[in-house]
């Protein structure tokens, strides 16, 4: 498949279809497999829907990170976290290779990581399976024209309500705020989920919080150029 039909592919919201198949040419894809013990590519991501303890032969929490770019996050509290499994998430290649490395050195091997779609979440688990998910400065796609890319919106919200336990949370933090004012907007109707904090000033407001007691690479460079960090806490009813 070409790049240009690729992109229609996405634009057209594909992904989020059942019959949506990966296509893509990434020299970084085959390179990935000598981390096959931890990494799946693609559909492999969504061979165990249901099945995520099994593959971890344990019955603990399962939390999933979309977007882990670098992985900063990922790194840092899968290690402090060993009662918990971790599935991190991201579809760049490069960064997935990067990260996956970085993963490799890791003592502690509670994790797995998905070079794969967001739009798929629902595909990759099973109602009740997730017990957190997390989103930190995800792509805000500015312009208006662009606005239907955003993966915060009702389907995506769907996904996190069926694969989220009740009781579990989806956890996001962004730069921008007319991301932020979106997210807002799409959640003001939601029956399905109590909304236990939303800041526009993170770090102000909520210094002892977990969510303000680590730091992105993506949030460091926001943080250095004095942008606020919003942040929401969905929780399943
Ligand atoms: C701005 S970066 C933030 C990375 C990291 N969370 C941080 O805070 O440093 C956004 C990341 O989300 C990933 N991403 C964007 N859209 C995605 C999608 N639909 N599915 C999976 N990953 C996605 C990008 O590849 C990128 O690594």
């Amino acid at each position: 498949m070409t790049s240009e039909k690729i992109k229609k592919s996405i634009d057209d919201n594909f992904c989020y279809r059942p019959d949506f198949k990966y296509t893509h040419d990434n020299p970084y894809h085959d390179k990935l497999e000598v981390f096959n013990s931890f990494v799946l590519r693609d559909e492999d991501a969504e061979t165990h829907v249901g099945k995520w303890s099994g593959l971890f032969h344990n019955d603990r929490p399962i939390e999933v990170e979309i977007g882990t770019g670098y992985g900063e996050f990922m790194l840092e509290y899968c290690q402090k976290n060993p009662n918990i499994n971790f599935v991190g998430l991201d579809h760049r290649f490069k960064r997935s290779f990067s990260l996956a490395k970085k993963l490799d050195k890791l003592e502690s091997k509670n994790f797995r990581y998905l070079r794969a779609r967001g739009e798929r979440l629902e595909f990759m688990f099973d109602e009740n399976e997730v017990q957190s998910i997390f989103y930190f400065f995800p792509d805000p796609w500015p312009k208006t024209r662009h606005h239907k890319k955003r993966l915060f919106q009702k389907p995506f919200l769907n996904a996190c309500y069926k694969i989220l336990k009740p009781g579990g949370s989806l956890f996001v933090k962004t730069d921008h705020d007319g991301y932020y004012e979106w997210m807002l907007d799409h959640v003001k109707d939601e029956e399905r989920f109590d909304i236990t904090l939303a800041s526009k000033d993170l770090r102000k407001e909520y210094p002892e919080h977990f969510l303000s007691q680590f730091t992105t690479k993506f949030e460091k460079i926001f943080l250095s150029q004095g942008t606020l960090i919003k942040s929401l806490i969905l929780k399943k009813k």
